[in-house]
């Protein structure tokens, strides 16, 4: 997969260098770039952003330097990488598990991290019109609302990056991840543990060392069902008890 970011803050986005993406683009399975947009902004100060047309506080950034950046980026394609632009923006559709699984099937993503008050809207109009709709994405991260959109570059780069075929050593280690499709999908993912069986007196649960598979596949269904309850109750309204049984009985 090829992943393009274009943002004012290219060191923002060093951590792309270490851990689970830094690893696979060493292994090559992802080729990552960043541009500093700044680069396309001709005037003695580099500017990028300016005032609102219409009054307000905070400022714009100005359309002129990220067309010229989305077409120089859009335009260092090859024929066989069709190109999708994501665009952070808490007023975007939510990213979820079920969007980064899609966004993982894609073979290059640009992002366009916004700073200030957000990009002149004509940017996302234009790139709809040439790319197609669905293939440029306002996304948001969460209802919160951060000072840029790089840390939400970060966080969807990761989520992609984990599910690229051979980024993690294990294949089934998604599997039951919280929100990993499935008939666990809505439910969040229970405790864990490891050696010692004892710490500080507190013992590991008996049923995860009786070696009775069932049991555990009961146990953590139970779990997942309990946590999921006390921090996200909406999520248990969705969840198909019929599924969860045949999940019980196959495991
Ligand atoms: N930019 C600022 N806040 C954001 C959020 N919550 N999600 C995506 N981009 C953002």
């Amino acid at each position: 997969m090829r992943l393009d970011v274009v943002t004012i803050f290219p060191e923002y986005l060093e951590p792309l260098n270490v851990s689970l993406v830094g690893k696979a683009r060493a292994n090559g399975l992802l080729d990552v770039r960043v541009h500093d947009l700044r680069g396309w902004a001709h005037d003695r100060h580099h500017t990028v952003d300016d005032t609102p047309y219409g009054g307000g506080p905070g400022m714009v950034m100005k359309a002129g330097p990220w067309g010229e950046a989305l077409d120089w980026v859009l335009g260092s394609g090859t024929p066989d990488h069709e190109p999708v632009l994501v665009v952070p923006t808490p007023s975007g559709v939510p990213f979820t598990q079920e969007l980064a699984v899609r966004l993982s099937r894609c073979s290059w993503l640009v992002f366009a991290p916004a700073r200030y008050e957000g990009i002149d809207r004509r940017v996302v109009e234009e790139y709809r019109d040439r790319l197609g709709a669905e293939r440029v994405l306002e996304v948001s991260i969460g209802d919160y609302v951060l000072a840029g959109g790089e840390a939400p570059v970060l966080v969807m780069a990761e989520a992609v990056a984990r599910l690229l075929p051979g980024v993690l050593g294990n294949a089934e280690s998604h599997r039951d991840d919280s929100f990993a499709p499935g008939p666990m999908a809505d439910l969040l993912e229970g405790p864990v543990y490891t050696k010692p069986p004892q710490w500080r007196g507190r013992a590991v649960p008996e049923v995860l060392v009786s070696g009775h598979h069932g049991r555990i596949a009961r146990w953590r269904r139970d779990e997942a069902l309990r946590r999921t309850a006390d921090h996200r109750p909406d999520l248990i309204r969705r969840c198909d008890p019929a599924a969860l049984d045949r999940h019980d009985r196959e495991t």
